[in-house]
């Protein structure tokens, strides 16, 4: 088990007290932040049971005209607007994963609490940026760093802090989601529906971080170290992109009744020894088509967390954006600012439970195998062979005439990654398959 040592509850500034809030970053987010936080300081005063008070926008070139916020705040010294004795707590919203993490600790490390949006960030250096806030007696909230306006880090941190969640299962990449809803609804490949999504502005001229799928391994990482109160980063989670994902694919999920979808799965499960373990995967996935998931259409993102005694609940809405991201950011500032007048801390990083993290190979799931055949006598038997050999047991096989030979989809029930990958280097070998097209996971039944 690991020992976290919490600070004492540092004592508050006393109800009324104002605030102090450094803002870093005035992209599409940071505007939105500072808009609704200086059009609402009412509200905010209320909420909180104190003023508050930007004391400065940290930028990277402040002799740039910027919209809506007093030119006089804004300044190229990020650090020295965190070191300010005035400012209470830090709101980081600029992106990328170096520079941010020197700020979030010089600010952490420097009693301030900090809001932070940047899931790259929390995912890769969790451990250290929660061993700042707890040296430090302070708070790091991050909320907006997984889906944006859905709430989702809060529950599974506070309302289901009674509970046992066995997994998260979401879709928390908006611009994937559209791509693979656009090339579902129209038929269209993914590299024309890839260049939509640029063209609505869902996609960033690169977007290799989203479809991909890092972007969404970030968020599994922080999905699963809350849910099963265990250290789960970047790294531990396996990650494979839709961009492999091809037109015949969508179709042949439809045939079959399912839609593909980029999930992050996260796991917690009792191996053969009879070891709990937690797995994090993100993986193209076909899902029945009334499941809940499948319904989630356009650049929409959802959570579907399954928990012992709560059951199955879904979290849905807008995972991304300026104004749903600000939401999160603001919902957490409201947090923060209320302890700094109050006093007290939230819940911080729980990782007691410690447990071990799966390797990839003895995940278990069911797959999908689209394969090329010459169609002959006995081919069928062949293939099923291998599955057999390697103790897969098949749930549904479907054969058409296709391009002098036959196509064939095999859906099998649960078996391991290793079984699964072992298996499809058999039937690669066998002279009757031409090819085989994809393999692609199912969940949700
Ligand atoms: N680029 C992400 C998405 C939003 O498309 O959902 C920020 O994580």
């Amino acid at each position: 088990m690991s020992t976290a040592v919490p600070t004492s509850p540092k004592a508050g500034k006393g109800a009324g007290a104002e605030v102090g809030i450094a803002l870093l970053g005035y992209g599409t987010v940071g505007q939105a932040v500072y808009r609704l936080l200086t059009e609402n300081t009412e509200d905010f005063t209320h909420r909180i049971g104190g003023p508050v008070a930007v004391r400065g926008v940290a930028v990277s070139d402040a002799s740039k005209p910027r919209e809506g916020v007093d030119p006089s705040l804004l300044t190229e010294d990020a650090h020295a607007l965190i070191a300010r004795d005035d400012v209470d707590v830090v709101v980081e919203v600029i992106g990328g994963i170096d520079y941010p993490r020197e700020l979030v600790l010089a600010a952490l490390n420097n009693g301030k609490s900090v809001v932070t949006a940047n899931k790259a960030l929390v995912a890769a250096h969790s451990a250290e940026l929660a061993e700042a806030a707890d040296a430090a007696g302070v708070d790091l909230y991050f909320e907006a760093a997984v889906a944006a306006a859905i709430p989702v880090v809060g529950p599974l941190r506070r309302s289901l802090a009674g509970d046992k969640v066995k997994s998260v299962m979401g879709i928390v990449n908006g611009t994937t989601n559209f791509i693979l809803d656009a090339m579902d609804s129209t038929g269209a490949s993914y590299d024309d529906m890839l260049a939509e999504a640029t063209r609505l502005g869902y996609a960033e001229a690169d977007p290799t971080a989203d479809v991909e799928g890092h972007d969404a391994a970030s968020k599994a990482a922080i999905l699963a170290s809350l849910a099963f109160h265990t250290r789960v980063s970047y790294d531990d989670v396996y990650c494979e992109g839709i961009s492999s994902i091809t037109a015949e694919d969508i179709e042949a999920a439809r045939t079959a009744g399912y839609v593909i979808k980029l999930l992050a799965v996260c796991e917690r499960f009792t191996d053969d020894a009879g070891v709990e373990k937690v797995s994090a995967r993100v993986h193209p996935t076909l899902v029945p088509r009334d499941h809940p998931l499948a319904s989630v259409s356009k650049s929409f993102n959802a959570v579907f967390v399954e928990a012992e005694a709560a059951g199955r609940l879904m979290f849905y809405g807008n995972g991304a954006g300026g104004n749903p991201t600000a939401s999160a950011v603001l919902g957490d500032l409201v947090g923060a600012a209320r302890n700094k007048v109050h006093g007290g801390r939230a819940p911080g990083e729980s990782t007691y439970a410690n447990l071990p993290i799966a390797e990839f190979g003895d995940v278990r799931t069911r797959y999908h195998v689209d394969l090329h055949v010459e169609d002959r006598v006995g081919v069928l038997s062949e293939i099923a062979s291998k599955f057999a050999l390697n103790q897969i047991s098949l749930s549904a096989v479907r054969q058409e005439e296709f391009n002098e030979g036959a196509r064939l989809v095999v859906v099998t029930h649960e078996a391991s990654e290793n079984d699964l990958a072992a298996t499809v280097d058999a039937v690669k070998q066998l002279p009757a398959v031409k090819s085989v097209n994809s393999v692609i996971r199912l969940e949700g039944e």
